[in-house]
C-alpha cells in the first residue's frame, strides 16, 4: 500500500471531506459545539491532494490554516454542512465525513442576545431537535453506484458492548462502505495531533491503524479509497 503513496494513484478524482465540528446557535453569541478541532480530516484532504485528487474540503469552524491546493468551503451549522456536502457530493467519487455534526439543535434562534434579567430567577431551558444524519443519506442516495462513503465514529465502550461492536452496529445503519472508528476519552482524540482507530470495511474486513500521526491514519483511509475505486469497474 506504501507504495502508492508518493505517485498521483487519485489523479482524475474528485473527493468531498467535511472538517470540524458543527455549531448549532441559540442566540447571536452562543452556540452548542463540540470539541473537534478539524485536524483529521484536514490530514485526510492533504493526503487526497498529495496523491493527485481534486479535494473539496468543507470545513466547521476550523481553526487551522487552510489546506494548500485544496477548494475550501466554510460552513458552520449542520444543516448549511449538509447542503453544501450533496451538492459537491454531486460528482464526487469519494466522500469522507470527517466532520463532528451536531445531534440536536435548539428547536428556536432567539434573534437577540438572551439576557439574565432580575426576575427571572429560573434558568432557561433550551428545547432541542434532531438535526438529519448526512452520513446515512449521502450512503443512501449516492450519485454513483460506484461512489465510495466513508464515515467516522468516536465511540466509548458502554454496558451494551465495545468499541468496534458500536462501530459494526454504526457501519451497518449508516450504509457507508468504510467507517473509521477510534476510542474516545477524556484525553483522546480530540485536540491530539495523533490518532488510532480500526477502519471497519462493509465487506466485513477489518484495517488496525496503531497509535500515530493523523497524517498516517489519513493514508491509510486514503489507501482504502483507492483501493475501492480501482476495483470499481473490474
Ligand atoms: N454524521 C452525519 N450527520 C449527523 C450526525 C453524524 O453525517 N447528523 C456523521 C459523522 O460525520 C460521522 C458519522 O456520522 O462520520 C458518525 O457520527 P457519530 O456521531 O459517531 O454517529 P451518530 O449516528 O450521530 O451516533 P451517536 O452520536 O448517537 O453515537
Ligand atoms: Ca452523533
Amino acid at each position: 500500500l506504501r507504495s502508492h503513496r508518493t505517485g498521483a494513484d487519485l489523479a482524475g478524482t474528485h473527493l468531498v471531506v467535511s472538517a470540524g465540528g458543527t455549531r448549532e446557535h441559540i442566540d447571536p453569541v452562543r452556540f452548542i459545539g463540540n470539541r473537534s478541532s478539524g485536524r483529521q480530516g484536514y490530514a485526510v484532504a492533504q493526503a487526497a491532494v498529495s496523491r493527485g485528487a481534486r479535494v473539496t474540503v468543507v470545513a466547521a469552524n476550523v481553526a487551522l490554516p487552510d489546506v494548500a491546493g485544496a477548494d475550501v468551503i466554510r460552513v458552520v451549522s449542520a444543516e448549511q454542512l449538509r447542503e453544501v456536502v450533496l451538492k459537491a457530493a454531486a460528482d464526487a467519487d469519494a466522500v469522507v465525513m470527517a466532520a463532528a455534526v451536531a445531534d440536536f439543535r435548539p428547536r428556536q434562534y432567539q434573534e437577540s442576545k438572551i439576557k439574565k434579567t432580575a426576575e427571572s430567577m429560573d434558568a432557561p431551558s433550551i428545547q432541542l431537535e434532531r438535526t438529519r444524519d448526512i452520513l446515512a443519506e449521502l450512503s443512501a442516495e449516492r450519485s454513483s453506484q460506484h461512489q465510495v462513503v466513508v464515515g467516522f465514529a468516536a465511540e466509548t465502550g458502554d454496558a451494551s458492548g465495545g468499541v468496534l461492536d458500536h462501530g459494526r452496529a454504526k457501519l451497518a445503519a449508516k450504509g457507508c462502505d468504510l467507517l473509521v472508528v477510534n476510542e474516545v476519552g477524556a484525553d483522546r482524540g480530540f485536540e491530539s495531533e495523533e490518532n488510532q482507530a480500526v477502519i471497519l470495511d462493509r465487506d466485513g474486513s477489518a484495517t488496525e491503524v496503531p497509535h500515530g500521526p493523523k497524517s498516517e491514519l489519513a493514508h491509510v483511509i486514503v489507501d482504502l479509497v483507492a483501493q475501492r475505486l480501482g476495483s470499481r469497474h473490474s
